[in-house]
């Protein structure tokens, strides 16, 4: 199954435009709700302490950060980015927290990292901007230990009859605004509103980590009535 992402270099230019603003701009945007989103993916995840994660485009680093809070210092958690200027934020805000991450340059779609390593690998607001993220999730399985965990946060369509017209118009209106007064590129934001409108989500995104054929138990559930998802997905202990 071949699902068509974004030309990575337009990703990577992308990103580094904003990376600077990128935080304050998220926190404006999804109105502080972001960091909820992320603990209940960390709940989802079943994340323990001692556990090791690898967190994929993990950008400024803030899912890394809530995942290391968790598995704690007898734990190890990676956060891998392939755009270097979002990766750059990411250290001091570890270091502000006296957390211990390795932050490194990845790319999803080949990880540098062996078979059967991890506990839980995850992606926040990630996988949407892959270029091929049927790769990335194979990628991804690759890297978990037999019965660990991947687990997906991202954006998707919200069907509730009530608040779709309110979120279109939000998504539409208010968040390019918002991008460009303080993340400084409108143009960023107005494409991070088309590519969510415009990728798979729900059972459709769960076709994807099916295609891998890589993982078990596949599952979703919607945050604030679809404004997010949480996917997640075993790797068997038997292959
Ligand atoms: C919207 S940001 C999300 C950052 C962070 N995970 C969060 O929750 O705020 C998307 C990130 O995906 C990264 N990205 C996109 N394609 C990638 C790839 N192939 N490999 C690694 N990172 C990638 C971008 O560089 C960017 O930092």
């Amino acid at each position: 199954m071949q699902v068509k992402g974004p030309d990575p270099e337009f990703i990577q230019n992308t990103f580094s435009s904003i990376a600077s603003n990128y935080d304050q701009a998220n926190e404006a945007i999804t109105m502080g709700m972001v960091g909820s989103w992320r603990k209940a993916l960390i709940e989802s995840a079943n994340a323990k302490p001692g556990m090791s994660v690898l967190d994929c485009a993990t950008g400024t680093g803030d899912l890394a950060i809530e995942f290391a809070k968790v598995v704690g210092p007898n734990g190890k958690v990676i956060g891998s980015d392939f755009c270097k200027e979002m990766l750059a934020c990411a250290p001091e805000k570890a270091k502000k927290l006296n957390l211990e991450i390795q932050f490194e340059w990845a790319d999803a779609t080949d990880l540098p990292y062996e078979d059967n390593t991890f506990d839980i690998v995850s992606i926040g607001y990630g996988i949407r901007n892959v270029s091929d993220p049927v790769k990335a999730l194979s990628e991804m399985a690759r890297a978990l230990k037999p019965g660990g965990k991947l687990v997906v946060l991202e954006t998707g369509d919200t069907r509730n009859p009530v608040l779709q017209p309110m979120i279109n118009l939000y998504f539409k209106w208010i968040v390019p605004r918002i991008g460009g007064w303080i993340g400084g590129n409108r143009k960023a934001y107005e494409y991070l509103n088309q590519s969510s409108g415009k990728f798979p989500s729900r059972k459709d995104f769960l076709k994807l980590m099916e295609a891998t054929a890589l993982l078990e138990d596949l599952s979703y559930k919607s945050l604030m009535g679809g404004a997010s998802f949480i996917y997640s997905a075993k790797k068997p202990l038997q292959a």
